[in-house]
């Protein structure tokens, strides 16, 4: 079942998620080598709370830490850790909080340093790939329509849409129903109707789409260990187009 927001609802997930993007802002200006991704953790910690809300990841499932901090060939929930970050690497982070019972819910990814230009190609891809999807999130057009949009540009410069891991619908829970592929024809699946509030996602792989999750039991790394990048907004669906809710 979809469960539509009443714009009272949208104002507080808009809330959690000026949070998530607060605090994503502040650790985009931490990233540079020589620092530890527990140092990002704690700090994403700190700014959530600060704010009044509640890190929305931290023991879903049993996940240990507030942040995921994935380096380059991991794709999605790498867990904050004493690992350094190097000049030359790619960092994604994915935050959700929780104010007042609502989540929000986004990621981006970032250079560490100087990347090459072959890395820095991939994030803008990725990103773009995002607002692909997010341009279809109209009243009328149904799920796959933001699934085929991701998928089709991303595949255009010869990247892969990872299969395992969708976005989703978003609200009184991190996970609500729909499920939003980043892949598939498109004109499928529930039609989009104001009042939506969903995440999407693309995670996007410079090889092979497979991913194989590490022995830690998170961990999601592509199958060739080759480079992966996510980005993600909630955003609601309005009758007056899409509204980004985790906007910068
Ligand atoms: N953005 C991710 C998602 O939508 C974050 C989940 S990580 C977890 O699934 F630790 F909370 F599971
Ligand atoms: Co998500």
């Amino acid at each position: 079942m979809i469960i539509l927001k009443s714009s009272e609802d949208v104002e507080r997930i808009r809330a959690a998620c000026r949070i998530v993007a607060g605090a994503l802002a502040r650790l985009r200006e931490a990233i540079k080598p020589g620092i530890t991704t527990e140092s990002l953790d704690a700090a994403a910690e700190e700014y959530i709370i600060k704010h009044g809300g509640k890190p929305a990841f931290k023991g879903y499932l049993g996940y240990p830490k507030s942040l995921c901090a994935s380096i380059n060939e991991v794709v999605v929930h790498g867990i904050p850790s004493g690992r350094v970050l190097k000049e030359g690497e790619i960092i994604g982070l994915d935050l959700g909080a929780v104010v007042d019972g609502f989540y929000g819910d986004a990621a981006i990814t970032v250079p560490v340093g100087d990347i090459s230009p072959e890395l820095k190609k991939l994030l803008e891809v990725t990103e773009a790939s995002l607002y692909r999807g997010i341009e279809k999130a109209v009243t009328g057009n149904r799920v796959s329509d933001i699934s085929n949009a991701v998928q089709v540009y991303s595949e255009s410069f010869g990247y892969s849409v990872v299969r395992e891991f969708v976005g989703h619908g978003i609200g009184r829970s991190l996970h609500e129903e729909p499920q939003v592929p980043n892949f598939g024809p498109p004109g499928q699946g529930p039609r989009l109707k104001a009042g939506m509030t969903i995440a999407i996602e693309p995670m996007i792989n410079m090889g092979k789409s497979g991913t194989v999750i590490m022995k830690d039991g998170w961990t999601a790394v592509t199958v060739d260990r080759m480079p992966s990048a996510h980005f993600e907004h909630t955003i609601a669906v309005t009758e007056s187009g899409p509204v980004i809710l985790t906007a910068a």
